[in-house]
């Protein structure tokens, strides 16, 4: 799985890292890494595996011209700061309306653009009734239910992740565990 990672080091250099170094700086993200999604993985780990596989296949799909926002609504697509297992959403059942609480932080944090918005709000389809309605939204929604289901079935996974993560949030200026 990992040989992906190292195949193209400078992509994610020039973009990944950039987009996720800054949205550590600029924003609460850093928070997400104290609530755990799936497994013994962090929101925040989760968030970037998602937004890493998914720029890999809008690139295979020869579809990256978008890349920045692609990766920006990934990474913010589980915004929804709390801990899902104890707290009860103020918009009702986690499953379905977590996308929309993840929305409104991102739109009060940052600047959130329409196909920004897209990736994070349907994310959860079907679960949730309306479908995405660009390509990224799509490959989001597909690639966000494969990495939840292997990080329901593993643990310690994406090593070399959680170290690149660390790297921008020492860059981002938070603090690294
Ligand atoms: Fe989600
Ligand atoms: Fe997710």
């Amino acid at each position: 799985m990992w040989h992906l990672f190292r195949a193209d080091r400078r992509d994610i250099e020039l973009c990944f890292g950039d987009t996720l170094t800054e949205l550590l700086r600029t924003t609460r993200m850093e928070m997400s890494d104290r609530f755990i999604q799936h497994g013994d993985t962090s929101v925040l780990l989760h968030s970037a595996a998602v937004a890493y596989y998914s720029f890999k296949l809008s690139r295979r799909l020869k579809f990256a011209g978008q890349r920045r926002e692609l990766l920006r609504g990934a990474l913010l697509h589980d915004y929804f700061l709390y801990d899902w297992h104890h707290y009860n959403n103020e918009f009702g059942v986690h499953g379905f309306c977590h996308p929309a609480t993840a929305l409104g932080n991102a739109r009060r944090d940052t600047e959130v653009t329409a196909l920004e918005a897209d990736i994070i709000a349907h994310h959860m389809f079907p679960l949730t009734p309306a479908p995405p309605r660009s390509r990224s939204g799509w490959v989001i929604c597909m690639v966000d239910k494969v990495c939840s289901l292997y990080e329901t079935f593993n643990r310690g996974i994406y090593p070399e992740l959680r170290d690149y993560i660390d790297g921008c949030r020492r860059n981002a200026g938070r603090f690294a565990a």
